[in-house]
Parts: C-alpha cells; structure tokens; sequence
C-alpha cells in the first residue's frame, strides 16, 4: 500500500492521535512543589530562587582533565530525583577551555546502560579517542577521550551530552548534559551566564517519566521546562549593565523561540560562532542543539519573563483540513528578569564581530540529501509504525554514506520530504546555510544546527578541512536520531 493511499484517519488511528493538537502536558508535578517566591508576582510554579551557575572547570596551563560520572540522583527543581547527571548535578560542571587546550576527559559510566560523549559543535578530531560517537563505554566502565582544541578555535558556546545510538534521547532527556565554553573573544558583557535548557517529565516519585512510541514519533517534550536544572529561576540584574546570556537549547525536541518582555534582544553569535555584528532580533529560534549568545541591557527596574512562544513543529501527517496530528512546542516561561538597583553605564558593544568567512569557492561537489518519515507498514514491533530515514535508509553504524576527500568544499541540499521540521547537525564540520526553502536571508555565519522547514530545503556549504576521519550526521529531535535517522560521513585523506 502507497503512503498515499492510507487515507488520514488511518493514519491518525495508526498513530494513536485521534484529531487532537499534540502539545506537551502541564507543569503538574512543578506546581506542587511550594518554593518560596521572594519576589511578588510571579507566575504559579516560579521558583522564585536566583539562577545558579553549574560548577565550572577552567583549564591550567593549557590542560583541562576533568572526570565526568554519569549516574543517577540529582536535585531538580529544589528537589532529590533519580534523574541523571554528570558529578551529581544536571546539567553537569561547565567545561571552561581556550584555544589551544587539551581537554582529557574521564567518562565513568555508574549508569546501567552503555553511554558515551560527543562535544557539540567543536571543530575536532573524531578519531580514537577525540570526539568519536562510535565508541561503548559500557555500564562500569570508564573511557579516556583526548580532545585536542586547535588554536584558531572559535571562542564560544558549546556543549556536551552522550550519544548512544539508541539511547540518546532517553540519556538527553534524563537529565545528562552540560556547557563547554571555549573562552577568548571580545569583551561584550558585564556579566556571562550560561542558560542551558532542558525538559523533562518526572513522575511523583522523582522518577523520570517513561515515553511511550507515539511520543518517540513526535519528538519528547517534557512537561518541565528548566534553566541549568531550575524552575523559572530570576536573574537579578541592574538596569543599564549589559548581560551576555549563553543559551543552550538542551532539549530533547522542543524548539525555543526565545523573547524578553520589554526587551529586544541582541544576537552576538549562533552556535559558538560570533555574527558579523550584534543584531537586534525581536525573537531567536533555536532548534535542539542550537546555542545562541545574546547581550541583554536591562531597561527600567521591574520583572520581565524571558518566553519560549509556542512554536509549529508541523504535523506527523500531511495536508487535510483537520487540525488532526499537529505538533507545536508549547509556551513556556524559562526564567524571570528581576530588574532592580541603581542605573548602571554598559560601554557600547563593538560594531563588528570575528565572524568566520563562508568557504570561498571552487564547490568541488554537490551532493543531495533526503529527510523522510514513512509509514512502515512492516509491523507494530519495537521499532514503532513510522520509519525515519536519510535517503532512505536508517542508521548503519559499518556503511559509509559520504565519502568525501579531505579538504573538499561541498554544497549539501538537504530536502526534508516530511510534514515535519527537523534539525539537522553534522558533527565536527560546521556548515554555512547558503539559502533555504523559505527564502529566509541566511545569518551570515557558520552553524551545526540547521532547522529543516517541512516539506522544504536547506543547502550548506561545508569545508572539509582540517579533520579527516569518521563521523556523523543526524536528526536533532534525538528520538528520531534513535529509530535511525542518521548517517555517516566519512572524511578521506
Ligand atoms: Cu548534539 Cu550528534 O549531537
Ligand atoms: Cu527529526
């Protein structure tokens, strides 16, 4: 039977979604724990805590060796939970490096799964024991990564979180993350924060919630929305100082459209990679796996919530005319601005920024590549009722799907066939959006997240330079990455 020819109530029975709109659940569990909100009016469920800074690690003399333990039993939301997290806190410690560095990396597994760790978004080696999404490391067992920073390394926002084929999502989800900063860069703010968002679901019993298949389809989204593991924290801050927030979208599937009430923002860098300029921006997308370094002088004293507005996913079936089987980030209120305090002066923010340069021509090849999610009519076994491929096929960790010469500049068309948006992400290479379906005028910078519209394009062009070697590229909505919707792209001297 054709795709085509499964008529739409089919297929939403199928999926087990009836006609309803798909949005994540209510903050129940978060509205029953009673922090005290020390400033009034804030919305039901704010912590009312200040934002806290995870641990931070900041390289010696050119070596930062840390030790990270996955495991669980971390404090969220104010309270114990058997979440995961790396040295007992979720996100884990905030890797500080420079240019240049060697960062060695103890991974300790107290898990009882296989687990492993990628650093999203650096220009690295994926070979042995660098940045290499191939490798096990086995529950009590631990592995030794190298991952040697090279020194023209943009200075940036980065960060980690394993990436077992399989598990990835689950791992993401329970709370297994953190920042990497690569330190360096004009001097734009005041005061730094890393805002590293995550959502989860927990269970009464500080368990995190199971997900069923129907969900995997969708993409997860978790009923709690947090800020380095908070509830709707408050950034306190004085009027006039310019704040430079490193935002992380760590969730799993849901997209952020962030916006500041009373504020505009200004966008400083996408995905660790300065814009040409500060740009002011009413609201900035980020797709899971996107960061964005935003500077933020705060206006007239008073509380401003920092919004992720609702967002359209698209919809696990096409067309139609019903609403049936829509999928939309819900709005969520990440944290609150408490501006308060004397006026401060910030100097004005630098004109122009050290943004990378797109790769200069020759193309020395164009390649073609396809997102799809299809009906697998096969069966209703693990694997679920939908199959999520790239041109065609789902993940084989022995194929090679790219081959390509080391120092090569390709242009990539990668189509999305689905009704769906997906986020795309090569490791290790990061890409230049040179246009896309929408007719969206691209940022003039390097990314590694690209959000793909649905039933629509985006064409990258990439140098191949530096690292030869192996490695990956995928869907970032991590449950899709899990049914196979991954690739690899093998560099070849
Ligand atoms: Cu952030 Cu291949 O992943
Ligand atoms: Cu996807």
């Amino acid at each position: 039977m054709s795709r085509e020819a499964i008529s739409r109530r089919r297929a939403l029975g199928l999926l087990g979604l009836g006609a309803a709109t798909v949005t994540a659940g209510a903050t129940g569990w978060a509205a029953g724990w009673g922090g005290q909100p020390t400033i009034a009016g804030l919305p039901a469920g704010a912590s009312g805590q200040p934002l806290a800074a995870p641990t931070e690690l900041t390289s010696r003399a050119g070596v930062l060796a840390v030790q990270l333990t996955a495991a669980a039993g971390v404090r969220l939301v104010g309270r114990d939970t058997m979440a995961w997290g790396f040295n007992g806190t979720s996100p884990g410690p905030t890797l500080r490096v420079r240019p240049g560095d060697l960062l060695r990396v103890r991974l300790v597994n107290r898990l009882d799964q296989p687990t492993n760790l990628h650093t999203h978004g650096l220009h690295v080696s994926p070979q042995g024991n660098g940045d290499n999404p191939f490798v096990h490391v086995e529950p009590g067992a631990s592995f030794d990564y190298e991952i040697r920073i090279p020194i023209d390394h943009p200075a940036g926002t980065f960060w980690y979180h394993p990436h077992h084929h399989g598990t990835a999502a689950d791992q993401l989800f329970g709370g297994l993350a953190g920042a990497l900063l690569v330190d360096g860069g004009p001097a734009l703010a005041q005061r730094e924060r890393v805002l590293l968002v995550t959502d989860t679901t927990l269970a009464g019993d500080g368990s995190v919630a199971p997900v069923d298949v129907m969900t995997r389809v969708l993409g997860r989204e978790g009923a709690l929305v947090l800020v380095n593991g908070q509830h709707q924290p408050v950034i306190a801050a004085a009027p006039g100082a310019t704040e430079r927030w490193r935002v992380i979208n760590g969730c799993t599937s849901r997209v952020l459209a962030l916006r500041l009430e009373g504020h505009r923002l200004t966008q400083a860098a996408l995905d660790g990679r300065f814009l040409p300029t500060p740009t002011l921006r009413e609201s900035v997308v980020l797709a899971p796996g996107n960061r964005a370094d935003l500077l933020v002088r705060p206006t007239a004293p008073g509380a401003y919530s920092l919004v992720s507005d609702a967002y359209p996913r698209g919809s696990v079936v096409g067309g139609g005319t019903m609403n049936g089987g829509a999928v939309t980030s819900s709005r969520a209120v990440l944290a609150i601005l408490n501006v308060a305090g004397p006026a401060m002066t910030s100097p004005s923010l630098p004109l122009r920024l050290p943004a990378p340069v797109v790769p200069p021509d020759p193309i020395s090849r164009e390649r073609r590549l396809t997102f799809a999610m299809g009906m697998n009519m096969g069966g209703m076994g693990a694997g679920g009722m939908m199959s999520f491929t790239i041109d065609g096929r789902t993940f084989d960790t022995t194929r090679d799907d790219q081959t390509i010469p080391f120092g090569a500049t390709e242009e990539w068309t990668v189509t999305n066939t689905s009704p769906m948006v997906h986020p795309f992400h090569l490791h290790v290479w990061p890409v230049h959006v040179v246009g896309d379906s929408t007719g969206t005028p691209p940022l003039a910078t390097q990314q590694d997240v690209v959000l793909l519209p649905a039933h629509g394009w985006a064409r990258v062009r990439i140098a191949f330079s530096d690292y030869p070697g192996r490695s990956v590229y995928h869907c970032h909505v991590l449950d899709h990455e899990d049914a196979g919707m991954m690739a690899t792209a093998h560099v070849q001297n």
